[in-house]
This record gives structure tokens, sequence and C-alpha cells, in this order.
């Protein structure tokens, strides 16, 4: 479809004839001061992801041919964290306001377009007002997002004529303290015309309290002339919440987060207080699985069906099969996990474990690099490096792999259905193999065949009577 391709279409009855492309562009310069922060505004997280991602995946979802994004304070930074290959960066060297900003993709655009022009700061928006804007601005000349807020703060305000077309756009900084009662507030997303809201962008003049080239004052001169800008009210006015300082941004967390929770809610997982579990935008849960308070589900973390996490565990990039059980506290991150696993309370699983189906891991248990095969118990104290276990093999207390000789790691191989007495240390690299065992207290540095017995103690000396006498000859000296 070439750009300047027209279409004629009914829409809510309407006649039409607009240009068919749609783009967007992001407006992500800002120093955003208000942060205090060393790093870009754009990209501090809100439930797991830098806000301007929130931004870019709405454009696309809007089924955008071109995304822009408008970069200048800290723009390496920026182009570096969010990497997309479906993005034109174009730099705003100054950052003089939000118009300017928009200027900056004047000479990017090389055919007619309805532009959706989206602030990077403001990551609540959906897909569906996206598209509901389009309409608008189809219909019209051009369309806005307003939202009737509660607290409206530092938000811009928008007076409209009673039939609902724009008049003009007051910022805070300049506006009277009648404006400032207008609850009617300016969520900084349009759908406008380009090439035409470049004639307006061209005139704007810094004669404001920021000394700013505000992009509100080419929407109010083009309403002035008589264009038609369309006011697309949400339902949920805090779609418009923007992030100008950390308390903006805590609240635009919790808004994602709920979302979450109630979208996997929905989906049949419970969640037994929404309010107090973390579960970012790309985790996945299986049904009838339960989340108890305080739990963290991170990253890419994927649990399966029938799964139940305790309180206070936290998951990162965690893989979970069906049915399994994180008792309290437990950190587990960047492991895979079969089907009835147990896991804690107070258990810690490092990058790269692997634990088949039905093993269990108890309290103060750590494993790292690590597979323990199916069945296999390590219930207590035990730290498991760069090992493998086979099948139904246990682990006593205190188990240790000394994997590390302060120069290399090296590997501790553990057959099927071995017996690993309570505070062995198994000084790597050394293999134990199947059905084998080893005593209580020992330090195994080689080779253990399948089958046999490794013991390795000093033997133990019996005194008759000594402690008797001893603590006898104490106590007459004590009086
Ligand atoms: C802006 C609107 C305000 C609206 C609010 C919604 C203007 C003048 N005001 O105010 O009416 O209610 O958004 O959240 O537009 N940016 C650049 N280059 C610049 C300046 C800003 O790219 O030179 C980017 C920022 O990075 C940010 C977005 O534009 O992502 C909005 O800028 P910001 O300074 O936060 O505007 P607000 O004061 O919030
Ligand atoms: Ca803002």
């Amino acid at each position: 479809m070439t750009t300047d391709e027209q279409n004629s279409d009914h829409e809510n009855g309407v006649h039409v004839t607009k240009p068919v492309s749609l783009s967007a562009v992001i407006l992500a310069a800002g120093k955003g001061t208000r942060l205090r922060s060393a790093l870009p505004k754009v990209l501090h997280a809100v439930a797991g992801r830098p806000m301007l991602e929130w931004v870019l995946r709405a454009a696309r979802a809007a089924g955008c041919e071109h995304i822009y994004v408008v970069v200048g304070h800290g723009a390496d930074q920026v182009r570096t964290a969010i990497e997309a290959e479906d993005v034109t960066w174009v730099e705003q060297r100054q950052q003089l306001g939000t118009g300017h900003a928009l200027v900056q993709v004047a000479s990017h655009l090389k055919a007619p377009t309805t532009l959706l022009v989206l602030s990077g700061d403001v990551p609540l928006v959906t897909a569906e007002t996206l598209d509901r804007l389009v309409v608008g601005a189809r219909t019209g000349w051009g369309s806005m997002v307003v939202a009737e807020m509660e607290e409206p703060g530092s938000l811009g305000r928008v007076m409209a004529t009673p039939g609902g077309t724009l008049e003009r756009i007051v910022e805070v900084a300049d506006a009277t303290g009648e404006e400032l009662k207008n609850r009617r507030i300016n969520a900084g997303i349009y759908a406008l015309p380009a090439p035409e809201i470049f004639e307006f962008l061209a005139d704007l003049k810094p004669d404001n309290a920021k000394r700013e080239l505000y992009l509100t004052d080419a929407l109010t001169a083009a309403a002035a002339q008589g264009r038609d800008l369309a006011l697309v009210s949400l339902a949920a006015a805090e779609e418009a919440f923007g992030i100008n300082d950390r308390r903006d941004l805590a609240r635009v967390h919790g808004v994602l987060l709920r979302r979450k929770a109630e979208e996997l809610m929905t989906e049949g997982v419970t969640i037994l207080d929404p309010s107090h579990a973390v579960i970012e935008a790309d985790v996945e849960v299986g049904r009838d699985s339960v989340i108890h308070p305080g739990v963290s589900l991170t990253g890419g973390t994927r649990l399966g069906e029938g799964c139940t996490v305790h309180q206070g565990a936290w998951l990162e990039d965690a893989r979970l099969g069906d049915r399994v059980v994180v008792e309290p506290y437990s950190v587990l991150e960047g492991v895979v996990v079969g089907n009835a696993c147990s896991i804690g309370p107070f258990a810690r699983m490092r990058p790269g474990s692997v634990m088949k189906d039905r093993a269990k891991i108890g309290n103060f248990v750590e494993i790292k690099n690590s597979e323990l095969g199916e069945g296999v118990k390590a219930s207590h104290l035990a730290y498991v490096g760069d090992a493998t276990v086979g099948e139904d093999t246990n682990l006593g207390a205190g188990t240790i792999t000394c994997n590390y000789d302060g120069v290399s790691k090296h590997r501790t191989k553990i057959g099927k259905g071995a017996f690993i007495g309570s505070d062995t240390m198994l000084i790597a690299p050394v293999s134990v193999g199947d059905g084998a065992m080893t005593g209580a207290g020992s330090v195994i540095s080689k080779d253990v065949p399948p089958g046999a017995l490794a013991i390795e103690r000093a033997e133990q000396k019996t005194v008759p009577g000594y402690a008797d006498r001893k603590l006898k000859r104490r106590k007459t000296r004590k009086q």
C-alpha cells in the first residue's frame, strides 16, 4: 500500500476521505528533571519494562506502519536500551518543548499520513484508545485524548465548546485560577494530519511561563482557525496518568500490576491479595495456581498449572512445570523446574539450575548451575554447585560440592540412587557412581565406583569414664 493512496469509507455513518497510512511519533527527548535521576526518564521501568517500551507496544498494537521516536537527553543510552528494529530514531538536540520535538520528524515523513503523537512518559495508553483516536482523526481534522481527573495536578487543561470540540489547551504554569478549576485534562496523546500539522508548528513562539515551544499551542491555533479536533474521552482516567516524578512512577507501576493481576485472575489463577503481589507483564501463570501475598514473579517467569507460590518467594526468569510448590522466602533465578517439585522454605536456586520431576530441595539449600534428576532430595542445608545428580539420589544434610579451587570451577557427578551421607564434602572434580554411598562427615576427593561405600574419617576413640572423672574434678576445684 502506498502512503498517499486515498481510501473512501463509511465510518460511524460519516463519509471520510483520508490518507490511509498510519504512523506514530513518540516524544521521548525530555530531561525528566523531576525524577532526579542519572537514568533518562523514559528508561525507568514500570512493571518490569521501561516506560518507553510500553508506549512502543501500544503504537505497534495500533498497527502503525512507521514509528519514530524522538530522543535527546541520554539519546545513546535510550537507543541502546530499547533495541527495536522497527523504529526510526530522530534526534532533538536541544529540548525546546513538545512542539519543537514533533517538528524534528517533519523531514522524515515522505507522504501524507495520520500521525499518532504519543508521549514517552504516558505508558498506560491502550491500543483500543489509539484505535478510537484514529477513527476520530479520520472523521474530522484531528483528535486528542482527554479525561476528567479527580486530581488533575500538573496536567494541561482542555477548554472545549459545549458541542465537544477543542477551543484551547492551557498549561498549568500559564493557567488562571479559574482555568485550573477545569478538571478535563490533556493526556498528551493525539492523532494529527501530517504534513498539515507542521504548518501550525512552524508558527510556535515560546511566549509562555516555561519559555518552551508547546505542541498544545499549535492545536489551540488550529482550533482557532476552524480545524475540527475531536476529544476522545477516557472511561478510565488512569490511562492518562503520566510520569513526571517518582510518585507518578509508583502510581503507574501499581496500575500496571493491577491490570496484570486482573488478567491472570480472569484466566483462572488465584491471587490471594493482588495488592501485595508483584507479577510483571511478561509472566505466565497456569490455571489453578495460587499466589500468596508478598510474592514477586518477574522477567520471563512461567508457571504451569496448579502451582503454589508461598509468601515472600521471589522468582525471576524461572520456568516451573505443573503442581510445583515453592515454600516461603525462596529465591529462584534463571531456573527450570519439572512437575510436582517442592522448593524451600528459604531455598535458593541460582541460574543454570534444573530440577526434574518430583525433585525436592528443603530449607537453606543452594543450587547453582546443576541438574537434579527425577526424585532427587536435598532436604536441609546443602550447597550443590556445578553438579549433576542422578535420579532418586539423596543428598544428606550439610552436603557440599567443593566446586572452586580458588582458580577454576570443577564439576561433581553423582549417579542414580546414591546416598550421600550428611556433611559430606565432595572435592570436585569428582564422581560418585550409581547406588554408591558416602559416610557422614567424609571428605571425598577420589571417585567412588558404583555400589561402593566411601568413608573418610579419623577412627573414633572412646575412653570409658573419662567425662565423668573430668567433670567431678572440675566441680571439687570450684568448691
Ligand atoms: C505535556 C503537555 C500537557 C499534558 C501532558 C500529559 C505540552 C506543552 N504539555 O505536559 O498539556 O497534559 O504532557 O502528560 O505538550 N519532550 C521532548 N522534547 C522536549 C520536551 C518534551 O521529547 O523538548 C517529551 C518528553 O520526553 C515527554 C513528553 O515530550 O515524554 C512530554 O513532555 P513533558 O515535559 O513531560 O510535558 P508535560 O509538562 O508533562
Ligand atoms: Ca509529562
